[in-house]
């Protein structure tokens, strides 16, 4: 037996009783003829005690511990003599009778601390160090709590969680897929699933009727914050349904989870049509914790002899409340925030409605007060309020107007993490057009249905169709995504025309699919939660990597453990793959 409790366990009701306890060292300390020594597990921290009347043996022991050694001790749980009530085991503290070394540590390359003095990089290299902290551990625990909080409300609905293959088929719509050579059949690879879609709908063909897994999936882009190559779905399906079936059996799924992790009571969802979405914020992830919505101000701007506006198809305003009387300088920090790069306005207009109710513009050569009275008219504006507008082609200025709107909430604090907005954006776009290949892909994937009454245009308009197709937007992230499938083989088939594959090209590529409908397809559709996203959200982190026992870094490699990396010549051979790079891939 190495232990009777746990480091988080003991409390004055334990008093006087022989334990013993296992842990690491976090920290030995040494105040005149005692030394102190806070041992720590998963469940907390336990103070021992060797007090001046220890056995010398003891003493002896204890001075030869360093940080992050994993003991054992025994010894009788004593009341301390000044209390610390920062910690649940605050008020005892175990006089140590015993002492033994269950494996040595060389010193840490960081502190195991709460405020840790390891940077992000060598964290990353020693992530087992790292998830000792209780900071890194307690995001692992919420993960595990709401996989399963998931597991169990989804069970009690007679969902199934059934396994798909990893070791796929490479198709070329959505991401890139990550390939793996099969030694058996060279020359041929398996990918690696982006989703499980397929599979989840041959099990709809199957009778399966409601299905779910937490699964990884693999996705080969480019990495952000909330993006990882292998990242973790909470993947779902379901026959015999519509949209809104779908909507209520997850918006339920997802107040549970409020309720039950943050204590929150989250109001009915919202919903927006990705038209609406578009419109008022700009994308099709609106973060709904604060207002500001855009206001179309191209009829009011235009035909004033301002160039900017008159030749631009569309000019658009934000109105920040409180903000007229900001400065030059903050002027321009936005004029140059919204001229980087990542958001290509080539400038930015502003209008002060100032709290005499006068209004003054960077345009006043243009627009008189009367102009400005409108625009701020049309954006529900009152003294006191700032007006800031951005022109260009629409499709351009909106996603611009986004960013804007975005950083206006980050400045004026109204971005808080323990506000959750949750909302359905609805009837995506069947389809989107691609300059570079001059094609369309589909918007959410191939097998997305249309609406019944947009499908006479499928041909003679295609750009116009509407899906039916929705995503959980909670806070600006795009947690989740669905759609009702196409289930008829013909309805799938013009699906395909219309992305420009051949019949040989769409057998070849989904033949099983298309031949699993021949057999008695039910009507059905689903929905996929981003799980990492979901938890680090309930977290209140910015990064999906915090919630990711062991993740990848921007570049994609795993630091820890030096990965992706080469592999010998004969292990390569055995494939039949020849590479042409510098030298052997294994000793590069
Ligand atoms: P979709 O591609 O929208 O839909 O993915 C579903 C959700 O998965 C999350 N997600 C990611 N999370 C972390 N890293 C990534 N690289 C990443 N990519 C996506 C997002 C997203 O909303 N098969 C369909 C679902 C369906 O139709 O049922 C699918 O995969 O939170």
């Amino acid at each position: 037996m190495y232990r009777t409790h746990t480091c988080g366990e003991l409390r004055a009701g334990n008093l006087h009783q022989t334990v013993y306890l296992a842990g690491w060292v976090q920290k030995v300390r040494r105040l005149g003829a005692m030394t102190f020594v806070d041992l720590r597990d998963r469940y907390g921290i336990t103070q021992l005690v060797a007090g001046e009347s220890a056995a010398e043996s003891i003493k002896r022991a204890v001075d030869a511990l360093g940080r992050e050694y994993v003991i054992q001790a025994r010894g009788v749980v004593v009341e301390r003599a000044s209390k610390n009530n920062k910690i649940p085991t605050g008020e005892i503290e175990v006089a140590l009778e015993e002492i033994r070394v269950l494996g040595a540590s060389e010193t840490p390359p960081f502190t195991i601390e709460e405020q840790t003095d390891g940077g992000d990089d060598l964290r990353m290299r020693y992530r087992y160090l790292d998830l000792r902290r209780a900071a890194t551990r307690k995001n692992l625990e919420l993960r595990h709590r709401m996989a399963r909080l998931v597991r169990n409300y989804l069970s009690d609905l007679d969902f199934i969680e059934v396994e798909t293959p990893v070791l796929i088929k490479s198709t070329p719509e959505g991401a890139r897929d990550f390939i793996v050579p099969s030694r058996m059949n060279q020359g041929q690879f398996y990918a690696l699933p982006q989703s499980p879609q397929t599979f989840k709908q041959l099990l709809m063909v199957s009778g399966f009727d409601r299905y779910f897994q937490i699964v990884k999936c693999f996705r080969d882009e480019d990495l952000r914050a909330d993006r990882q190559p292998e990242f973790t779905q909470i993947d779902c399906e379901m026959s015999f349904v519509e949209q809104d079936d779908v909507l209520e059996v997850f918006e339920g799924m997802v107040r549970h989870l409020f309720r039950e992790v943050r204590g929150v009571e989250i109001a009915p969802l919202p919903r927006l049509t990705w038209a609406e979405a578009m419109t008022l914020y700009g994308c099709d992830k609106p973060d709904l914790r604060f207002d500001m919505q855009i206001v179309d101000l191209t009829t009011l701007a235009r035909g004033r002899g301002f160039a900017a506006f008159d030749d631009a198809g569309y000019v658009g305003a934000i109105r920040v409340p409180g903000c007229a009387a900001y400065t030059r300088k903050q002027l321009d920090e936005l004029a140059d925030f919204v001229k980087r790069p990542q958001v290509g306005a080539k400038g930015l207009i502003h209008a002060r409605y100032n709290e005499d109710g006068s209004l003054k513009s960077s345009v006043d050569k243009f627009y008189a007060e009367a102009d400005l009275k409108a625009w701020a008219g049309a954006c529900e504006a009152v003294p006191g309020d700032l007006l800031l507008l951005l022109a260009g082609g629409r499709e351009e200025t909106l996603p611009r107007l986004c960013e804007l709107r975005l950083e206006m909430g980050n400045r004026l604090g109204l971005r808080d993490k323990n506000v959750f907005k949750p909302l359905w954006v609805t009837d995506f776009p069947l389809l989107e057009w691609n300059e570079g290949d001059q094609r369309f892909y589909a918007m959410h994937h191939p097998f997305t249905s249309p609406k019944p009454g947009d499908v006479d245009r499928m041909e003679s308009d295609p750009g116009s169709v509407r899906a039916n197709a929705y995503d959980l937007v909670i806070n600006g992230v795009e947690i989740g995504g669905g759609s009702i499938r196409i289930h008829d083989p013909a309805l799938q088939s013009r699906m395909f025309d219309c992305l420009g594959f051949t019949r040989e090209e769409a057998a070849a590529q989904f033949g099983f699919l298309l031949g699993a409908f021949k057999y008695g397809a039910p009507p059905h559709g689903g929905i996929a939660f981003g799980f990492d996203r979901l938890v680090s959200l309930f977290a209140g982190l910015d990064s999906i990597r915090d919630v990711i026992a062991f993740p990848k870094n921007n570049s994609g490699r795993d630091v820890m453990i030096d990965s992706p990396s080469g592999v010998a010549t004969g292990q390569l051979d055995e494939l039949g793959i020849q590479v042409k790079s510098h030298g052997d891939p294994a000793t590069r």
